[in-house]
């Protein structure tokens, strides 16, 4: 099956932008983990990070087209204001994970509402780097059912 993994805002700085809030590890770092680990359980993985919202978007929609079964989401700063996004994901209906590194509900009360946690199959927070590790574990679980 085909896993796209989409990264939000920011996420490009990881390793270097508040370790002490999202860690040391850099986004390649975590990729290219993603990617054996899907590797090795017969699978294909995709990622995109972006800065701009209406790229995340687009990606949403080209996944539909190419048949991208599962996606695991870390909308970043957009996990508080887009319903654009939200809506997107709605549209294609690809079952997805929403991920984030740090524990949005012990963080500042902006933070504490997302626009996709109640369509999300599952959410995971707080745990790190290894929060995209446990997700993809759930994502390739459920597509071997
Ligand atoms: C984040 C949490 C968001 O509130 C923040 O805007 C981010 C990263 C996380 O992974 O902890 O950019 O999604």
């Amino acid at each position: 099956a085909s896993i796209l993994v989409l990264n939000g805002p920011n996420l490009n700085l990881l390793g270097t932008r508040e370790p002490d809030v999202y860690g040391a590890a850099t986004l390649d770092g975590i990729i290219h983990t993603l990617t054996e680990q899907a590797v090795a359980a017969g699978h294909h993985l995709q990622a995109l990070q972006s800065n701009a919202e209406y790229e995340l978007i687009d990606r949403i929609h080209d996944a539909s087209r190419q048949g991208i079964d599962y996606i695991l989401f870390n909308p970043a700063a957009f996990t508080h204001t887009s319903v654009a996004l939200r809506d997107a994901l709605l549209a294609v209906n690809i079952p997805f994970i929403e991920i984030h590194l740090s524990n949005i509900h012990q963080r500042e009360p902006f933070r504490h509402h997302s626009y996709f946690s109640d369509i999300a199959e599952g959410v995971i927070c707080g745990l790190g780097a290894m929060g995209y590790e446990l997700a993809l574990n759930a994502a390739i679980d459920r597509l071997n059912r």
